[in-house]
């Protein structure tokens, strides 16, 4: 699987030997921060078959079956701190739409902050983790993509709302194709971060979120509202029923209630 990611990455590529596959691994978020730690290079890229233990946002599991998905985190260096980097959220999930796009033909939405979705269900999710030392911000970008799976592969909790690119585009798609686009869509976002207002006009245009009806839950509260946008800092702007509007930022809340989809 490994020579055949390798060969449908352009000649040369700069990320090409520095790909790292796993027939099997807990989860590949948690083996890159260890590697970050152990002074991996920005532009190491780590791919399983299967994850024991695969994570999502806000403690949740990500489901992922031998042969059935691409799970891959990608270890980024930048001089930058974490303030600078606040939109590196959105520049992935941009970049990962780029990359199923040119795979498969079919571009998908972004619910906020980054699950990628089409037709109401939920094709990927993505988990950015920070690493902050005292020069350098390190960043792993982890990617789970559906690929492979029937309705009835996935677990009775989340049937009703995930998607694969199998179950939307009708038809297989090539995993290590796909993992290569990913590694270029990633190599070429890393390089370009530099570039925030082009990155946040592409994210608010695939954004699926603004103008829906949201249910936002902060600790015990649940406020109802509509997402009215997305600020310069990739938080999403929220009108309650109260008048109030605020910028809601990932991580601090859920959001729910969306297109009938409800992680
Ligand atoms: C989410 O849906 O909340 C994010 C899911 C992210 C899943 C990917 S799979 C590869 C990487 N390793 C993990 O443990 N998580 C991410």
């Amino acid at each position: 699987m490994l020579t055949k990611i390798q060969s449908f990455l352009p000649e040369g590529h700069l990320w090409q030997n520095q790909i790292i596959w796993y027939d099997e691994i807990t989860s590949t978020n948690d083996v890159a921060k260890d590697l970050i730690h152990q002074g991996a290079p920005h532009g190491t890229v780590l791919i399983a078959d299967r994850q024991s233990g695969g994570r999502g946002r806000m403690g949740r599991s990500f489901v992922s079956p031998a042969g059935q998905g691409v799970y891959m985190s990608v270890i980024l260096r930048f001089p930058n701190t974490p303030e600078q980097l606040m939109h590196l959220t959105c520049a992935a999930a941009v970049a990962a739409c780029d990359a199923v796009e040119a795979v498969t033909g079919l571009r998908p939405g972004i619910k906020w902050t980054n699950d990628l979705v089409y037709g109401g269900r939920k094709l990927a999710g993505i988990l950015t983790e920070l690493v902050i030392a005292p020069t350098q911000t390190a960043a792993v970008i982890g990617i789970g993509i559906n690929c492979a799976q029937a309705q009835a592969d996935f677990p009775e909790d989340i049937r009703s709302f995930a998607g694969s690119l199998s179950m939307v585009c009708g038809k297989s798609t090539d995993r290590a194709r796909l993992a290569a686009a990913l590694i270029e869509a990633f190599s070429k976002m890393a390089q370009s971060i530099g570039e925030k207002q082009a990155i946040l006009d592409t994210y608010r245009r695939d954004c699926v979120t603004v103008g829906k009806a949201v249910s936002v839950v902060r600790g015990d509260t649940l406020r109802h509202g509509t997402a009215v946008g997305i600020d310069d800092e990739g938080a999403l702007l929220v009108e309650f029923s109260d008048g109030c509007k605020e910028a809601v930022n990932a991580g601090e809340v859920s959001v729910r209630g969306m297109y009938g989809y409800c992680p």
